[in-house]
């Protein structure tokens, strides 16, 4: 189910993603502030997982004042946290299986997932498939590693018209229109000139007069004026372009030369656009006109303007072989639009981390069943007090088959017994909650993927963010505004920094 969010001031949020969930809450609780944290970390550095991470965290956390109850000393707790929590990346690592990282057909069923649970389930394989095609589209490889940067894939939000007609253009969709009426809303086979200069008359920097005594003298100063324009319009024509994105603003008279060539030009656009504009259709920035040429100049197919209800978008369609797209996301509502933002940024992720890391493990619980289970034969092995704390993590990563069961309003008891006798066999480690048909099934042969990458960050975050808090044995008032609340951590074995992070416990 989702969330309705209300605000104190009537602004509605709804949303299933945790992250978002976290981040809106109103948390007062010290100890609840660092639970946002660890929504915060896992979106940071995975992209998805993040209620998963919550969940996983409060149940370690609920475990340990269980075993508090029964007198075990918190550091004994927080050891026993750390040995589950490498043995758990352990089962992790030897569960998750290899696959193509260009096979676009299993990152499908990956991104499917990841939308699966989110509100914008009706068109998650169209959308799945926009966001495979994405994220494949700015797939390089560096350093001899294959990389995926999320950032390079623009989403624009446009409320209006449906999610089916949310729409991948291979170039950039700038929300700016054509700066001068004259110039042609349509550019085939466009040269594209990327300038991060003004295309006008510099004012000095300190005051000066100039006495001017006669009408002539007047005009020549206006002439001078529109000459020096036009030499600067004269620049851009002479490389050869025919459309101009300008970072800076640009003089009326210099769009009007421009416009008399037959040369398009888009003004005051923001520096990220630019550089995407550059990775997407190969142009370099230039920071004078001057040193425009024909080979600072970027391609496309076409720059077409157009409207999308009140707003005039200018569309950079097909660069040759674009290092940066956009997702322009269409949608009923601005609820359904953000909501579809929000899964989209999931599914990217999740395909991002599945691509670079080439791993991937079955869903519904499966993993972390599997790791329970392995969990308790390795706390036999390990004995004394520890043993209990393993013990208490490993019931404590079962909460997610379990909360998967009671969402999907089974009981959670049967679907706990069957699972755990399922894992007894090795065979089936891939059993999980199958939350459709209600039973106990291979997640894996459902297609229910996820990165293995999410998985472990989730094991990483909670047992951080859990032993960190298991650490506080007061809280203490402090003076001042500044900083939280909270003792900061650190010591043997401590948080380094203070924080969740994604360093290695
Ligand atoms: N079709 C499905 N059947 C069973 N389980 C599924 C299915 N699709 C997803 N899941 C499971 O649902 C869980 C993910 O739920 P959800 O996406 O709501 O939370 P999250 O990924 O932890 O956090 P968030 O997406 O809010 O960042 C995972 O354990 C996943 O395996
Ligand atoms: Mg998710």
């Amino acid at each position: 189910m989702d969330k309705m969010l209300v605000s104190t001031i009537g602004d509605v949020v709804i949303t299933n993603d945790g992250a978002t969930i976290m981040k809106e809450l109103d948390v007062q609780h010290p100890a609840a502030k660092m639970l946002v944290e660890v929504a915060k970390t896992q979106d940071n550095e995975v992209g998805d997982g993040t209620t998963t991470a919550v969940v996983l965290t409060g149940e370690l956390l609920d475990k340990a004042e269980k075993l508090l109850d029964k007198d075990v000393h918190p550091t004994v707790i927080v050891e026993g946290y750390k040995k589950a929590a490498d043995k758990a990346r352990e089962i992790l690592d030897g569960l998750g299986e290899k696959i193509d990282p260009s096979d676009a057909e299993t990152l499908r069923k990956i991104a499917i997932t990841a939308m699966g649970t989110k509100g914008v389930t009706g068109s998650k394989d169209y959308l799945a498939k926009i966001a495979v095609d994405a994220a494949l589209q700015v797939k390089e490889t560096r350093d001899g590693k294959v990389k995926v940067d999320v950032d390079l894939v623009k989403v624009l939000k446009k409320h209006g018209k449906s999610l089916e007609e949310t729409e991948l253009v291979r170039g950039i969709v700038v929300d700016k229109e054509v700066a001068h009426p004259q110039m042609p809303k349509r550019t085939e086979n466009a040269k594209i000139a990327l300038l991060n200069a003004k295309l006008e008359i510099e004012k000095t920097e300190f005051d000066a007069k100039i006495n001017i005594n006669s009408p002539d003298q007047m005009k020549m100063f206006l002439d001078e004026e529109e000459r020096m324009l036009k030499e600067m319009a004269d620049d851009v024509v002479k490389s050869g372009a025919n459309f101009v994105f300008c970072e800076k603003s640009i003089d009326d008279i210099a769009l009007h030369f421009l416009a008399k060539k037959g040369i398009s030009a888009v003004k005051n656009m923001s520096s990220g656009d630019m550089e995407k504009l550059a990775k997407a259709t190969g142009a370099k920035i230039v920071a004078s006109v001057k040193d425009l040429n024909s080979e600072s100049l970027g391609s496309a197919r076409v720059i077409e303007e157009t409207k999308i209800g009140d707003d005039k978008l200018t569309y950079v369609r097909d660069a040759k072989n674009p290092m940066a797209v956009t997702v322009v996301v269409r949608g009923g509502t601005e609820h359904v639009v953000d909501e579809a933002d929000r899964s989209l940024h999931d599914a990217l992720c999740v395909v991002r981390d599945a691509i670079e890391d080439g791993k991937v493990v079955a869903g519904g619980g499966a993993p972390e069943a599997e790791t329970a289970k392995q969990l308790r034969e390795y706390a036999v092995k390990v004995g004394g007090r520890e043993q209990l704390a393993i013990e208490a993590f490993a019931e404590a990563m079962e909460a997610v088959p379990l909360a998967l069961a009671e969402n999907a309003g089974l009981d959670p008891i049967d679907i706990m017994v069957d699972l755990r006798a399922k894992h007894e066999n090795p065979e089936n480690r891939w059993y999980g909650v199958d939350v459709f048909s209600g039973e106990v099934k291979d997640t894996r042969a459902l297609n229910v993927l996820e990165p293995l990458r999410v998985k472990v960050q989730v094991v990483k975050s909670a047992t951080e963010a859990a032993s960190m808090i298991l650490r506080i044995d007061d809280v203490v008032a402090s003076k001042g505004t500044k900083g939280p609340p909270m003792p900061p951590g650190g010591g043997p074995g401590g948080m380094p920094g203070g924080m969740p992070g994604g360093e290695d416990y």
